[in-house]
């Protein structure tokens, strides 16, 4: 059998490794102007973590986790995180937060697995840049959750819309469940197999059944079984995102496959990336720090789908160019020296600069130049050496100049060359 890369599992080379780069460079600049601090947590954890967290019933510890025996403490049961959500609420516990400096903002970038059907924009490894911020029960921290995903997108060129939803908390979310389990009881007949079991272990969870998306239609609404306070804190998120004008639609049905959620669900729906259209999603988890044996601290976060977001950036005006400005002729070895040096120069400027072989003749640089797209080829053999200067082609308008060595980078930087 060859080594190929497993199914669902991705090389990702040159333009597309580019991409990925680009949206976490952006979220990270975003998440830094919000005043949020990185934080960096283990690949690997305790089976159980997410059995208690992400939810027992929930598609993805049931049916998606790689996890298997430690080696040597074969009772303890591993598994690679499929979300970042339950790692980051563990160490804010076992750091001791929760208690000593409630008020936390985190985010985190990194792999996560799943073993899903692979299909476009889903995966086994995909990348998630994540925040979750902890001890703000607002709803004005959910919206400026979404409010901070709408920038993030705009400064990419990306349009999408935000679908919200509230589930209510540990009050209202009884009666929500006792309704749902009725109408699942009531609709048994035409369910699929997985609906019957979801029904008595979680009713919430029917409303993920991607089989029968009519049937879904008629089920009960959340957002018809809210307390007050939850109201309350929903019409906030709501009036909170018509003023930043994010645009968003109420979906009642939105309940999103991980069991730890209250209150405010969100998920950001781009047009650009086929049948897996949430580029991010999150919302608030109340409940969740105290689930994990911390204090009642209140949580919401959400997580950006890296991969996806760099699909949907193949369709938006955002340049995913990984072309040279310059690339550098040097022939000979005095050459090679001095190109060396006006390397350094072009790149302290921070001009995009590559150096070309040296073994190969002119006429195969400049095409290796014009092949990589660079702006300018820079041309430097002994003739030039002797005379301190060097030979500016300008590969978009096919004009040539030669320049002194010492006005190069401030002549390239200008843009004056012609
Ligand atoms: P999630 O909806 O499971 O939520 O995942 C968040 C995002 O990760 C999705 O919207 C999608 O863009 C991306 N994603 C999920 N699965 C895959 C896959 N197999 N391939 C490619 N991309 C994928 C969470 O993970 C929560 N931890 C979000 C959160 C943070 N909620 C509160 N805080």
């Amino acid at each position: 059998m060859g080594l190929t890369r497993l199914r669902g599992f991705q090389d990702l080379i040159g333009p597309d490794a580019r991409a990925v780069g680009i949206v976490e460079h952006c979220a990270r600049t975003v998440a830094e102007r919000y005043s949020i601090s990185e934080i960096r947590i283990p690949l690997l954890e305790r089976l159980e973590l997410y059995q208690r967290s992400t939810g027992d019933t929930s598609d993805v510890v049931e049916k998606q986790m790689y996890a298997f025996a430690d080696r040597d403490e074969a009772q303890t049961t591993l598994a690679l995180r499929p979300e970042g959500t339950p790692g980051v609420v563990r160490a804010y516990i076992d750091a001791g937060l929760d208690r000593s400096d409630p008020e936390q903002r985190f985010y985190y970038y990194g792999p996560m697995f799943r073993r899903e059907r692979p299909q476009k924009g889903r995966f086994r490894q995909f990348n998630q840049f994540g925040v979750e911020i902890f001890g703000r029960a607002d709803a004005a921290c959910d919206a400026e959750l979404m409010i901070m995903v709408d920038e993030f997108r705009r400064e990419l060129g990306l349009d999408v819309e935000f679908e919200i939803n509230s589930l209510g908390d540990a009050n209202c979310r009884s009666a929500f469940r006792q309704a749902l389990l009725e109408w699942g009881r009531a609709h048994l007949d035409q369910m699929c197999e997985d609906c019957h079991q979801r029904l008595e272990r979680n009713p919430l969870r029917l409303l993920d059944c991607k089989n029968d998306v009519k049937l879904a239609q008629t089920a009960p609404r959340s957002s018809d079984y809210l307390c007050d306070p939850c109201r309350k804190h929903f019409g906030t998120v709501e009036e909170l995102l018509t003023k930043a004008s994010v645009p968003y639609v109420v979906n009642p049905r939105l309940v999103r496959g991980l069991d730890y959620y209250t209150r405010t669900t969100f998920e950001a729906i781009s047009k650009a990336v086929g049948a897996q259209s949430a580029v991010v999603a999150g919302g608030r988890y109340d409940g969740l720090v105290e689930a994990l044996g911390g204090a009642a601290v209140a949580g919401t976060g959400f997580a950006i789908g890296v991969e996806r977001i760099a699909l949907a950036l193949e369709t938006s005006r955002f340049k995913i160019d990984g072309a040279p400005d310059v690339a550098i002729i040097a022939m000979g070895d005095r050459a090679t020296v001095c190109a060396m040096d006006l390397a350094k120069a072009l790149r302290a400027i921070a001009l995009r600069v590559e150096m070309l072989s040296p073994e190969r003749g002119l006429k195969a640089l400049l095409r290796r130049a014009d092949k990589l797209g660079a702006r300018y080829a820079l041309i430097m053999g002994e003739n030039e050496l002797t005379r301190g200067v060097v030979q500016v082609r300008d590969l978009k308008a096919s004009t040539q100049r030669e320049i002194a060595s010492n006005a190069v980078a401030a002549e390239i930087a200008a843009g004056s060359t012609n």
